[in-house]
Formats: C-alpha cells, structure tokens, sequence
C-alpha cells in the first residue's frame, strides 16, 4: 500500500464495510497517527497508525481470497474418504487456512470463491446478509411462466420455503430450457430441487456469479487471486442485512 483513501482502509482491514465505515469516522470514531479524522477520503499512507475507538486498525495484507472456476466432477472438501479429486488438487500453492465460501455440488460447476477472511466468508454465506448468487441451468422440459411466478413467490422445499428467487428464461427449444436463477440464500443442492420441484430437473448447472464477482476469461480448472477491487466489492455487498436493503426484489 502506498496511500489509500481511509474508508478503504477500514474496509480493506475488516472493521467496517464501505459505508458503515463512512460513518464511523464522520462520527469522530478514527484516528491517525493520534488525531481524529472526519474526511472519508483522507488520505492513508503506510506506516500510518489507524485506530477506531482506540483499538488499531490492522491491514490484513496476509488474508487471501481466490476465486476458482471449478470444473465439474471435483469435491467442494479438504479431503474425502473415497479418494475424489477435491478443489484444493487444483491448486499448485500452499493453500492452508484456506477454506471455500460455501459449497458447489461436484457435478456443478463455476465460480467458487476460496479465502482465509472467516468473517467475510461468514457474511458472503449468511441467508442475513441476502448475497447474491447467479446460477445459469440447462433444465428439462419448458419453462413457463407459471414456473417463473412460482420461483418469485417461494418454492416449497423439504426443509422449508425457499427465498423468493429471480429466474430470467435465457432459450427454450426442443425439450429443454436455459435459465437464469437469482439466489440470495445457499442451501443444500438448491437448484437442483427447486426445479425438480417444477417438474424441470437440472441437466447441467453452472455458477456465474457470486457476489458479483464472476470466472470470466478464467479456464475451467483455474483459479486467480481477488483484485483489491473485487474484496472490497465483496465486504460492500455483505455489508447490510438484507431485511435493510433496498430495492430487495426477488
Ligand atoms: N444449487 C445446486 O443445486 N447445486 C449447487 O452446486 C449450487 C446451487
């Protein structure tokens, strides 16, 4: 780090997501190196001590995050007891403390986001926190608009009702449909039940999007660390409890 903007930095070091940060040190909450800072976008350089509330503020240069385009037929585990390949086989480095936000189903594939930050991973996970996830799915039969409205109101699963989900149909032809399906929760195999509860069974299911933050240009396999950008994006988007957002449409 050369200079960053404060807000930034406290979100950057986990203390505060970009907005909740803002009022932090409006609230004459920060300081550097001893004095108090009310201006968001001042200025920190390293070496700077930040404090809120008197506690430092720490730049967690150490964590990592990752996002995989993980192919299908690897395990979302550290290890498994029948031998399958795992998600962690595809990485050359040392992956240590390194765990996956949340799960993909082996034969899913997509983007899956690997990082040591539990506290991030916790709100990227949280049904609370509402984080948007985007799946695309080749499904059997043709999807109607009765099945859009159905996923808008809340399927019915075994163990409870699904969140109200978005679903875009992309193609319909000759048996089969592609959609698009907009979750804000991750429970087990999702998808996969609530269109079998439509009567459409998932041929094929991709994850595209987490959080905003997508495997574009990325092989199947391969896997690349997060731009400051795209961490910062994320503590943005699970800064605030969904039952607070606006604009919460399915
Ligand atoms: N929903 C599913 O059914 N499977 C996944 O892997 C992810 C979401």
């Amino acid at each position: 780090m050369s200079s960053v903007r404060l807000n930034r930095y406290m979100s950057v070091s986990g203390a505060a997501a970009r907005r909740k940060g803002e009022i932090l040190i409006r609230d004459g909450r920060v300081t550097v190196n001893g004095a108090v800072v009310t201006d968001p976008a001042f200025s920190v350089s390293t070496g700077d001590a930040v404090m809120l509330d008197g506690k430092p503020l720490i730049l967690e240069a150490r964590r990592r995050y990752y996002v995989l385009n993980k192919p299908t037929g690897v395990i979302v585990s550290r290890g498994d007891t029948h031998g399958r390949a795992t998600v962690f086989d595809l990485f050359a480095e040392s992956m240590d403390g390194i765990f996956p936000v949340g799960r993909l189903d082996e034969d899913t594939s997509g983007v899956l986001l690997l990082t040591d930050d539990g506290d991030l991973a916790y709100r990227l996970t949280h049904p609370s926190y509402g984080v948007e996830k985007v799946y695309r799915a080749e499904v059997e039969g043709e999807v109607s608009a009765g099945d859009i409205r159905r996923t808008g109101e809340g399927i019915v699963l075994d163990d409870g009702p699904a969140s109200p989900a978005r679903m875009i149909v992309l193609s319909i032809g000759s048996g089969v449909s592609l959609v698009e399906i907009v979750l804000h929760e991750g429970r087990k195999r999702q998808v996969r039940r609530m269109m079998e509860r439509l009567g459409h069974p998932v041929r094929v299911l991709e994850r595209i999007s987490f959080g905003g933050i997508t495997a574009k240009h990325l092989p199947l396999g391969s896997f690349r660390p997060l731009t400051g950008e795209e961490i910062e994006h994320l503590h943005n988007e699970s800064c605030m409890k969904r039952s607070r957002k606006r604009n919460d449409t399915p």
